[in-house]
C-alpha cells in the first residue's frame, strides 16, 4: 500500500515536471530571435544540446508511467521538431543577415538617427506662426476656392463693374465669370454669406495677379485675411488686434502705425507698418531709413459690403486686414529674392531646416 502510493506520488511529480518543462520550451521558442551568433549559440545549448530542455524533456520521459506515456510522447517528439526546425531557421536568417552586413559594409539593424531630415518650407512656417498668434487670439482658420467668380472675388466687395479699382489689380481671367482669385478677402464674401454671427476668422492662401516676374512680384503669392464682425467693432478693437500681431510674429518691442490708404472695401482704410525689427526704428537698409516696414492693408469693413453679405450695418460692425505672407517671410528672414521661394533650392530651402 505504501508503495502504490509512493509510485502515485513519483509519477506524479514527472508529470508535472514534464509539463513545466515542455512550458519552459514553447516559452523559449517565442522569444525574440537571436542577433547575434552568440545569441544564437546559447538558444542552441539551452534547447538541443544534451543538457538542454529537450534532453531532459526525454530523460523525464522514461519515468513517467504508461498512461502518460501515451500523453506525452507524441508531444514532445512534436516539440523537438518543432525546435530543431526553428533553430535551423534562425541560423539561416541570422547567417544571411550577418553576410549582407559584410557584403554592403554597413549593419542595416543599427538604429537610422542619422538620416537626412527634410526642412519646412519657409513660407509654410510663418503661415503657421501667424495662424498660431490669431488662433491665440480666438480666430478660427476658413479657406475658399482659387477659381472664383466676379461676385466674390470683386463686386460683393464693393468693386463696381468698370471701375477703375479693379484695376488696382492685375487680374487672370479664365472666362467673363471666372477669375483666379486675386487675393483673400474673396473669404470675407463667402464667410458673411453664410449668416453665421459674430465671424472671427482668419483665411490663409494662394492668390494670383497677372504681373511680371521679379526679384520683388510674382504671378501668384500668398496671402492671410481676417475678418472680425460683432456688434459694436471699433477701429480701436483693430488697433489693438493687430499690435497683439506684430508684437507677437516680430518681438515684444515691436511699434505699429496706421497710414491713411483706400480699398473699396473698407472705410476707412489704412496701411499698417511695424517698427523696423532690424534697427529697432533707427533706420536702415531694410527699412530704406524710415525705420518703418509696411506690412498689411486694413480697415473697417464698408458698410456698403456687410450689406451686399446680407448683414446688417446698423447693428454690426467689424474690420478686416490682408497681409502678405512672403513679405513678411522677407523681411523676417532677410530674403532678398522673392523668386527664391519658389525654386525648390535645397541649398535655399535648407537653410529654414531648424527654425520653427
Ligand atoms: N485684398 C487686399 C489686397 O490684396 C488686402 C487687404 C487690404 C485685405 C485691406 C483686407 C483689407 O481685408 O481690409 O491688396
Amino acid at each position: 500500500m505504501a508503495n502504490a502510493t509512493l509510485g502515485l506520488f513519483f509519477f506524479w511529480t514527472s508529470f508535472v515536471e514534464m509539463e513545466s518543462l515542455i512550458k519552459q520550451v514553447e516559452e523559449l521558442m517565442k522569444a525574440p530571435a537571436p542577433k547575434t551568433k552568440d545569441e544564437l549559440e546559447s538558444f542552441r545549448l539551452r534547447l538541443l544540446s544534451k543538457k538542454g530542455l529537450i534532453g531532459e524533456i526525454f530523460e523525464r520521459f522514461r519515468e513517467v508511467s504508461g498512461e502518460d506515456k501515451k500523453k506525452f510522447g507524441a508531444r514532445i517528439n512534436q516539440l523537438k521538431t518543432a525546435a530543431e526546425e526553428q533553430y535551423r531557421t534562425l541560423k539561416e536568417e541570422l547567417e544571411s543577415q550577418l553576410n549582407a552586413v559584410e557584403d554592403v559594409g554597413m549593419d542595416p539593424t543599427l538604429p537610422l538617427n542619422n538620416l537626412p531630415a527634410g526642412s519646412r518650407h519657409p513660407l509654410k512656417l510663418v503661415l503657421e506662426e501667424m495662424q498660431d498668434i490669431f488662433i491665440r487670439a480666438g480666430f478660427v482658420v476658413k479657406d475658399g476656392p482659387e477659381i472664383e467668380d466676379d461676385w466674390h472675388n470683386f463686386s460683393a466687395l464693393n468693386f463696381p463693374e468698370d471701375h477703375p479699382a479693379r484695376d488696382m489689380q492685375d487680374t487672370f481671367f479664365i472666362d467673363d465669370d471666372f477669375a483666379l482669385r486675386t487675393h483673400t478677402s474673396n473669404i470675407q464674401v463667402r464667410v458673411m454669406e453664410s449668416g453665421e454671427l459674430p465671424i472671427r476668422i482668419i483665411a490663409p492662401g494662394r492668390v494670383y495677379r497677372n504681373e511680371a516676374v521679379s526679384a520683388r512680384a510674382n504671378c501668384f503669392f500668398h496671402q492671410v485675411e481676417g475678418l472680425y464682425i460683432d456688434k459694436g467693432v471699433s477701429m480701436a478693437d483693430m488697433k489693438q488686434m493687430l499690435l497683439y500681431f506684430a508684437r507677437e510674429f516680430f518681438g515684444k518691442d515691436a511699434k505699429i502705425r496706421l497710414r491713411p490708404s483706400y480699398f473699396p472695401f473698407t472705410e476707412p482704410s489704412a496701411e499698417m507698418d511695424v517698427s523696423c525689427f532690424l534697427c529697432g526704428g533707427k533706420g536702415c537698409n531694410v527699412c530704406k531709413y524710415t525705420g518703418w516696414l509696411e506690412i498689411m492693408g486694413c480697415g473697417m469693413v464698408d458698410p456698403a459690403v456687410l450689406e451686399a453679405c446680407g448683414i446688417d450695418p446698423k447693428i454690426y460692425s467689424g474690420y478686416a486686414f490682408g497681409i502678405g505672407v512672403e513679405r513678411i517671410t522677407m523681411l523676417k528672414y532677410d530674403v532678398k529674392d522673392l523668386r527664391t521661394f519658389f525654386e525648390n533650392d535645397i541649398r535655399f530651402l535648407s537653410q529654414f531646416r531648424s527654425i520653427g
